[in-house]
């Protein structure tokens, strides 16, 4: 019998699951000729610093030359920034590149990775990529179960993946409880905590879990520059880790992960404090209207710590999405993501949050037209 390239791709590998990403505007717009927005990859609708982009322009004019492979002055300047020594941090093309190689140091075939049902989809591929067993535990209210995660823990279990506020839940635990789980984690597990939206969540304090990191040498921090700082198609992320683990994955990542315009962006974006907090605020605005708004349709969004708003809408989820597409709309359905019933809204400028508002409304009113029809 003859092989194919297939037969020879590891299971593993080949069951692992297609990421899907938001549907690109300029898609959706080609193929409906239609105006669209987009609110399903929780970018930052006010983009990226002025400064940023300023310095992303001047390091164009290097783009003939490799990049610093250790991102080293962006590490000295985050180092000044947290208080932490510069090989205490670790930067990624995208935090996405460190989920990965977290799970490449730490785990293989016969150990186990551990992460929550509901959560980030990276999550699950990383620890599977890897041959490692993935375990899930599910969710209480949406939101990550510390208790039965704890509980899950074996003599197998390596990698614990939480991401805090929690996607595409948009819930957060606090750092009391975080506290609490991470006493009941052996030290030879690694958590890996995944701070995306951190800067969004009014119940957390990001200086704490850095102190937190201090006291605790199986914490691994993730941030990104991809949210609050708006330079997602930048690809930056970093991570504060322990120097030893941030060496090994050092040596797994390619030799020149984040570009030289990436992290001159990058830079600049930390120093524009005044554009983040301006980003904050908005976001708070504007997550308090669209939440308010869909309330009034009706409709039961979960209280949100981040950029994005989730709520169950029941079995016609897709479908709502795929109207909401038609309208313009692009939403993200969450079945992929294993909740069915689910949709996950990024929070948008005014006017996007308006068009998004306007066109739910007109879809819960030709649904519950076609309803009491049908009841005649
Ligand atoms: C929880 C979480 N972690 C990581 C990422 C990826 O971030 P990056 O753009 O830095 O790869 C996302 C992106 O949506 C996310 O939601």
């Amino acid at each position: 019998m003859t092989r194919t390239i297939e037969d020879l791709i590891p299971d593993y590998i080949r069951g692992l699951p297609v990421y899907v990403p938001g549907r690109p505007i300029e898609e959706v717009e080609r193929e409906l000729k239609i105006r669209a927005v987009k609110l399903a990859s929780n970018e930052n609708p006010l983009g990226p610093s002025p400064k940023a982009l300023e310095a992303a322009k001047r390091a164009l004019n290097e783009a003939h030359r490799y990049p610093d492979g250790g991102s080293h002055l962006l590490r000295e300047t985050l180092a000044a920034r947290t208080g932490l020594a510069a090989d205490e941090l670790f930067v990624g093309l995208g935090s996405s590149e460190i989920i990965d190689l977290v799970s490449r140091v730490m785990l293989r075939a016969g150990l186990q990775g551990l992460t929550s049902f509901g959560s980030y989809a990276p999550f699950s591929v990383a620890i599977r990529a890897s041959g490692a067993e993935l375990v899930l535990v599910p969710q209480k209210h949406f939101a990550f179960d510390l208790d039965a995660m704890a509980k899950a823990i074996t003599p197998k279990t390596r990698v614990i993946y939480l991401a805090n506020p929690n996607n595409p839940t948009g819930t957060a635990f606090t750092l009391a409880e975080l506290e609490d789980f991470l006493g009941r984690v052996p030290e030879s597990v690694l958590v890996v905590l995944d701070e995306a939206y951190v800067h969004y969540a009014p119940s957390l304090n990001r200086r704490k879990t850095e102190e937190i990191f201090r006291r605790r040498g199986n914490l691994l921090i993730l941030r990104t520059f991809s949210k609050v700082y708006g330079l997602a198609g930048m690809r930056i992320g970093f991570a504060i880790g322990q120097p030893e683990l941030l060496a090994a994955m050092n040596k797994l990542k390619t030799p020149f992960n984040t570009s030289g315009i990436a992290q001159a962006a990058a830079l600049a974006a930390i120093d524009d404090r005044e554009h983040v907090a301006r980003c904050i605020e908005s976001n708070a605005i504007e997550r308090a209207r669209l939440t308010e708004g869909l309330r009034a349709l009706g409709l039961r969004p979960v209280t949100s710590e981040t950029n994005f708003i989730f709520l169950e809408v029941g079995p016609g989820a897709k479908k709502i999405c795929d109207e909401l597409l038609q309208a313009g709309v692009i939403v993200r359905p969450l079945g992929w993501m294993g909740l069915p019933e689910g949709i996950r809204i990024s929070i948008g400028t005014a006017e996007e949050n308006e068009k998004c508002l306007m066109a739910m409304s007109q879809i819960l009113t030709r649904r519950a037209g076609k309803s009491e029809l049908a009841a005649r």
